[in-house]
């Protein structure tokens, strides 16, 4: 299947990074390396790109991509070659890059960005099994050599732990009845399929929330992708970290697409905003910390009207810009 990803806000985070031409970019989340490619163009002979991603397939299509545009190389050249733009592609996930790049000598950079949640690739294509709307086994890895599926939470996790999730990342008002029509299935056979659990859902909601919501399952299927991928863990510590190798004036972009990533985002820059975090009946500061950044932009920018009108994706999205002090 062909690799399709439109990057979202793409002007918006070019703009938002406010890039130097001879600066040291990092891209958490390559996906397709739209952002990516689009940041090396404005880099000069001096300028790296480094690209993370815990995707093989999005490794992949995305180092074919950005090659047009950049030398890929591996750290130790990063000091051998000036004659171009140039590219390091890390497969991992982004919570290990803070430690990749101090073993690699990498102590600073001019700009960071992250572009959460999945590629459009990830969702339309069927066999990754993160869509309720194509038929295919139940998977929703984005790193496909991890071991837990989807069909191991659905079939394995118990009534209560299915509950939690659901309603902690899913927001889904119906989780009750939804897990207790799942675990009366699978004491006759195991849930293979998106369809079948997009069965399971859909009998277990009133007609006319189905008819309501656009996408009657799409509450419970962001749960377990969340939960496959542990997408919310250690997301504020490593934004935390990765502030901190920020050079000054260099900034990072996060965009997030559901309202318990955009939380983790703005208390996580929040947190880097402000003086003193000591409680506010203290009277007297104790905690000694200072602000290292200064928010760009007070409200998330979304999509315009044009980009909503090209990509439907674009809709959820939310930009945070922050710059370090
Ligand atoms: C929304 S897409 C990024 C699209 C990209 N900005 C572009 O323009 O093509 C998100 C990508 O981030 C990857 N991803 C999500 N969470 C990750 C994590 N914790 N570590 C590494 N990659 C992650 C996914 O595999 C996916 O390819």
């Amino acid at each position: 299947m062909e690799f399709k990803h439109v990057p979202v806000l793409l002007e918006e985070v070019i703009n938002g990074l406010n890039i130097k031409p001879d600066g040291i970019y990092l891209d958490c989340t390559l996906g397709g390396g739209g952002h990516s490619s689009e940041i090396l163009k404005k880099l000069n002979k001096n300028g790296v790109l480094i690209g993370v991603d815990k995707d093989k397939e999005a490794i992949n299509f995305a180092s074919k991509k950005i090659s047009k545009f950049s030398k890929i190389i591996n750290f130790d050249e990063m000091k051998n070659i000036y004659n171009c733009p140039k590219s390091i592609i890390i497969n991992s996930d982004f919570k290990n890059v803070v430690k990749i790049l101090e073993k690699n000598n990498v102590n600073r950079l001019d700009g960071i960005l992250i572009d959460l949640g999945v590629s459009s690739y990830q969702i339309d294509n069927a066999e990754r099994g993160f869509s309720y709307k194509k038929e295919g086994l139940l998977d929703m890895r984005m790193d496909q050599n991890q071991s837990l599926t989807a069909k191991d939470i659905v079939n394995n996790y118990s009534e209560n732990q299915l509950k939690k999730i659901f309603y902690e990342y899913g927001e889904e008002e119906f989780s009750h009845s939804i897990v207790k029509n799942i675990i009366k299935y699978r004491t006759k056979k195991q849930i293979e399929t998106t369809t079948e659990l997009n069965n399971i859902i859909e009998s277990s909601l009133p007609k006319k929330i189905i008819y309501s919501r656009n996408g009657a399952s799409k509450k419970v299927f962001q749960a377990l992708r969340i939960e496959v991928n542990k997408e919310l863990e250690k997301l504020k510590e490593t934004i935390l970290e990765l502030i901190e190798k920020l050079n000054t004036k260099g900034r990072i972009c996060i965009i997030s697409f559901h309202s318990l990533e955009d939380r983790i985002v703005k208390d996580s820059f929040k947190i880097m905003a402000t003086n003193c975090i000591c409680p506010p009946n203290i009277g007297i500061c104790v905690c000694g910390h200072k602000a290292k950044i200064k928010l760009i932009n007070k409200k998330p920018i979304m999509a315009n009207e044009i980009e909503l009108k090209e990509n439907s994706r674009s809709s959820s999205a939310k930009l945070r810009i922050a710059e370090r002090l």
